[in-house]
């Protein structure tokens, strides 16, 4: 068996704990991120049949929750309660590999101190469902707590088109980095199935979703394209903020987001510019 604290995805989820501490993004156990393995790879490294223990399901309702697609697939989840800051120190404690089952999860590795899965969870595994309906090849789920994004949430409408708009004209790579702009919620309770299902919805439609008070959800088949996603969004609220209270004379117009977008060969979302 090689050692597990070598395989790729151990020093991957290391790394971007740890960028995404560097950043500001996630103060104290803020954020969390789920990494659907590849169940060979992972052999390579844990006897798939030494369960350590079961560890439930928190915050949802067995009834209302079918997690029955993702059944006997492994993940590389951060642990509830857990510093960002110290995943990349001793990621045995901080990090967890977990098969699933039908309400709850097999821990093969890791959450050394008795610790468990985020609290997130179920909102992550809603949301790997609806996003593997939309992009078969979809692996990562990353909830994080963007400064400027969240900073956004309170001085801009909460509305999915205008939201995505101002977001777009913030800077140039935007529309080509995520044509399919962000989608946005109200305030709601985290860690609970409603806002899991709500965030599962909004990802039928697009790979990021606002959390308005709070943070982001954002998906995608690696670590490093989910990281870029929300590193982009963010950089696009931070602009806005920048530049909010200054007095605006110049911008991109939407027709140029729109020559922007069949340049680069991007099927953008419909409804947003107005043409
Ligand atoms: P966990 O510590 O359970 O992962 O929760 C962090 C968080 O950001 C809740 O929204
Ligand atoms: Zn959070």
């Amino acid at each position: 068996m090689k050692n597990i604290l070598n395989a790729p995805f151990v020093r991957e989820m290391c790394k971007t704990a740890a960028n995404m501490y560097r950043l500001g993004w996630d103060e104290r156990n803020g954020g969390n991120i789920s990494y659907l393995l590849n169940e060979k790879e992972v052999a390579e490294y844990l006897d798939l049949n030494a369960v350590l223990r079961t560890i439930p399901l928190m915050g949802v309702n067995a009834g209302e929750f079918d997690v029955t697609p993702l059944v006997g697939k492994i993940f590389i989840v951060t642990g509830t309660g857990k510093y960002f800051k110290n995943v990349e120190d001793d990621p045995e404690t901080n990090l967890g590999i977990v098969r699933i089952v039908k309400n709850g999860v097999e821990l093969l590795w890791g959450y050394k101190d008795g610790g468990r899965t985020t609290s997130e969870l179920p909102a992550h595994l809603m949301c790997h469902m609806a996003r593997l309906n939309a992009d078969p090849e979809n692996r990562v789920v990353i909830h994080s707590h963007p400064t400027n994004l969240l900073a956004m949430t309170y001085v801009h409408e909460l509305d999915t088109e205008r939201f995505t708009h101002t977001l777009w004209q913030m800077s140039t790579e935007c529309i080509v980095v995520f044509p399919d702009g962000v989608e946005v919620l109200p305030w709601m309770l985290c860690g609970t199935n409603e806002i899991g299902a709500a965030t599962a919805e909004k990802m039928t439609r697009a790979r990021v979703a606002v959390w308005a008070m709070h943070g982001v959800y954002g998906a995608g088949r690696s670590l490093d394209e989910t990281f870029g996603l929300i590193e982009t969004v963010e950089k696009a609220a931070q602009i806005y903020m920048l530049t909010k209270n200054c007095e605006r004379i110049n911008t991109i117009t939407d027709a140029q987001l729109k020559e922007l977008a069949e340049f680069f060969g991007v099927d953008y979302r419909k409804g947003i510019l107005n043409l």
